[in-house]
């Protein structure tokens, strides 16, 4: 492929485990952010990527709402105090990301059958009314409408625990990608991939394949991405 055939998108990267990518002793590395880590590796040898954003909101998470921020966020712009923009700056600067990414991959454990809080923090962050999503009661029962567009997500994920597919024997306790796919609506994507490793508390052969199946899908889904984003 020629440099020229390229594309020239902005990725924005979500890690939210709260392990590091490497430690001292490798067992405890976090298996959902070196997923994500060699996904994009893949992505970057398929397609150029004009910027590259990257938040590690596990290890450095964005501080819970208040109910001065709720009072921030409905005060109209121009009535906006100087304490209650400085209040915003960081929602402000996190949705200046979301809206600048073609791409966004979040890659996230599941802790307690749902999104560790520290992603839960960032969704706050980010889901402000008149900024990714506006209210109108004309629109009857749904009064939200998204106000981003076109997006790409890949949904990274690692589990303890096995089976939280549709038709899993734990579907009735899978939390956290429904509840991502949910939210996406709010980012503006319009397509979303997934990827999981699952048995990570078995440490066993199912839990091997199950990291090389993700290993592959990642590598697999970089190469499909460059045609189709
Ligand atoms: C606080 C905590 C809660 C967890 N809760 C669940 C759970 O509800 N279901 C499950 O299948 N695994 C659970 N696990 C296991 C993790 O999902 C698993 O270790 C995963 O690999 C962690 O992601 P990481 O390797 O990227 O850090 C939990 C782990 C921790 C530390």
């Amino acid at each position: 492929m020629h440099y020229e055939d390229k594309h020239h998108d902005t990725l924005l990267h979500i890690d939210a485990s709260v392990r590091a990518a490497k430690n001292d002793n490798p067992s405890h590395d976090s298996i959902s952010k070196n997923i994500a880590k060699c996904f994009i590796e893949s992505v970057t040898q398929h397609q150029a990527i004009d910027e590259y954003i990257y938040r590690d909101v596990g290890v450095n998470p964005p501080p819970f709402i208040t109910q001065d921020w709720i009072g921030a966020v409905f005060t109209p712009e121009n009535k906006k105090t100087a304490e209650q923009k400085q209040l915003l700056a960081l929602s402000d600067t996190l949705i200046a990301e979301i809206a600048a990414a073609d791409i966004i991959v979040i890659s996230s454990p599941m802790y307690n059958y749902g999104m560790p809080a520290q992603l839960k923090a960032w969704f706050d962050q980010v889901v402000r009314v008149n900024k990714t999503f506006d209210f109108d009661l004309s629109r009857g029962d749904f009064p939200l409408q998204p106000l981003l567009s076109c997006k790409t997500l890949v949904v990274i994920t690692s589990t303890g625990e096995f089976g939280f597919e549709q038709g899993g024997i734990r579907e009735h306790m899978s939390h956290l990608v429904p509840h991502l796919r949910t939210l996406s609506k709010y980012l503006g994507v319009s397509t979303i991939y997934e990827i999981a490793s699952e048995y990570q508390e078995f440490a066993d052969a199912r839990h091997q394949q199950s990291l090389e199946n993700a290993y592959r899908q990642a590598a697999e889904l970089a190469e499909h991405l460059s045609s189709v984003t």
